[in-house]
C-alpha cells in the first residue's frame, strides 16, 4: 500500500466563480490519519475548496490529488465522503431509508446504516421523517451519509452548524476516533473554539491562506492568547502589508 502518499495534495490551485478569482494558487499537503481544519469568514472560499477536493469544482490553474489520485476520479467515489453545507438527504424518507438509500448507491455494506446512525446520534430518531428534524438533527443525517462505507478520506463542510456545545463535543470526539483509525478529515468551520480540536489549520481570507499550521503554534507565532484573538491578528497583519 501506498501509505506514505498524503491524503490530500494541492499544489498551485486557482479557482473562478462568477467571473472572479475565488481561490488564488494554494498548495498545501493533508497527511493521512490527520485532522485539518479550513476556518474563516463567511465568503472566503471554503466550501469552493471542499468541492475542488470531491472533483465536483471546474479549476482555472493547478493540481488536486486525492489518496494519489487525481481528485473526482472514479475509483476515488467509494474512499471519500463528503457532507455538503446544504443537506443532501431526502426530506420524504425517514432517516434510515435515507442511510439504506445512499449505502445502495454507493455500495457500503448494509451494516453501515444503523452504524452510521448511532455515530451521529440519531439512534432515537432512526425511523423519523427527516422533514421533521429539527436543524441540527439535519446536520448529523447528511454527516451520516459522509461516514457510509467508512472512507478514507472526510470531506465536512461545517458539520456542526447549529449544534449545542455537548452534541458539538460528541461530534468532535467522533472525528478524533476516526482520525485515531487512519481516516483522513478535512472539517470547515467559522467557529474558532472548534479549530483547536484539529492537527492543522489553514485559516482563510478571501480566497487564501492567512496562516498554517499546528492551533498552538499559530497562537505562539502571534503571541495572542487565543485563536480568534490569532486569527484577528493575522488579518490585521495582512492588512497592513503591501499589496
Ligand atoms: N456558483 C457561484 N457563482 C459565482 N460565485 C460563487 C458561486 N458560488 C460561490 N461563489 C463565490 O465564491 C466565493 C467563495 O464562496 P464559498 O461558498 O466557497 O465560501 P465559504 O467560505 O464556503 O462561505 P460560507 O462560510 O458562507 O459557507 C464567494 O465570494 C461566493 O460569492
Ligand atoms: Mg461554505
Amino acid at each position: 500500500m501506498m501509505s506514505s502518499v498524503p491524503a490530500v495534495s494541492v499544489q498551485g490551485l486557482r479557482v473562478e466563480r462568477g467571473g472572479r478569482t475565488v481561490l488564488r494558487d494554494l498548495s498545501f499537503e493533508v497527511p493521512r490519519g490527520s485532522v485539518l481544519g479550513l476556518i474563516g469568514p463567511s465568503g472566503c472560499g471554503k466550501t469552493t475548496l471542499m468541492r475542488c477536493l470531491v472533483g465536483v469544482q471546474i479549476v482555472k490553474a493547478g493540481t488536486v490529488t486525492v489518496l494519489g489520485e487525481p481528485a473526482g476520479s472514479k475509483g476515488l467515489r467509494r474512499r471519500v465522503g463528503y457532507a455538503t453545507q446544504t443537506p443532501a438527504v431526502y426530506a420524504d424518507l425517514s432517516v434510515r431509508e435515507n442511510m439504506r438509500y445512499f449505502a445502495a448507491v454507493l455500495g457500503a455494506p448494509r451494516t453501515d446504516v444503523d452504524r452510521v446512525i448511532d455515530e451521529v446520534g440519531l439512534g432515537h430518531h432512526r425511523d423519523q421523517v427527516v422533514a421533521t428534524l429539527s436543524g441540527g438533527q439535519l446536520n448529523r443525517a447528511n454527516l451520516a451519509v459522509a461516514l457510509l462505507g467508512d472512507p478514507e478520506l472526510l470531506v465536512l463542510d461545517e458539520p456542526t452548524v447549529g449544534l449545542d456545545p455537548v452534541l458539538r463535543e460528541e461530534l468532535w470526539e467522533l472525528f478524533r476516533e476516526l482520525s485515531g483509525r487512519g481516516r483522513t478529515l478535512v472539517v470547515s468551520s467559522h467557529v474558532m473554539d472548534e479549530a483547536v480540536r484539529t492537527d492543522r489549520l489553514l485559516l482563510m481570507r478571501e480566497g487564501e491562506f492567512l496562516a498554517d499550521g499546528a492551533p498552538d503554534e499559530l497562537t505562539r507565532l502571534t503571541g495572542t492568547a487565543d485563536l480568534e484573538a490569532a486569527f484577528l491578528h493575522l488579518i490585521h497583519e495582512h492588512a497592513g502589508s503591501p499589496a
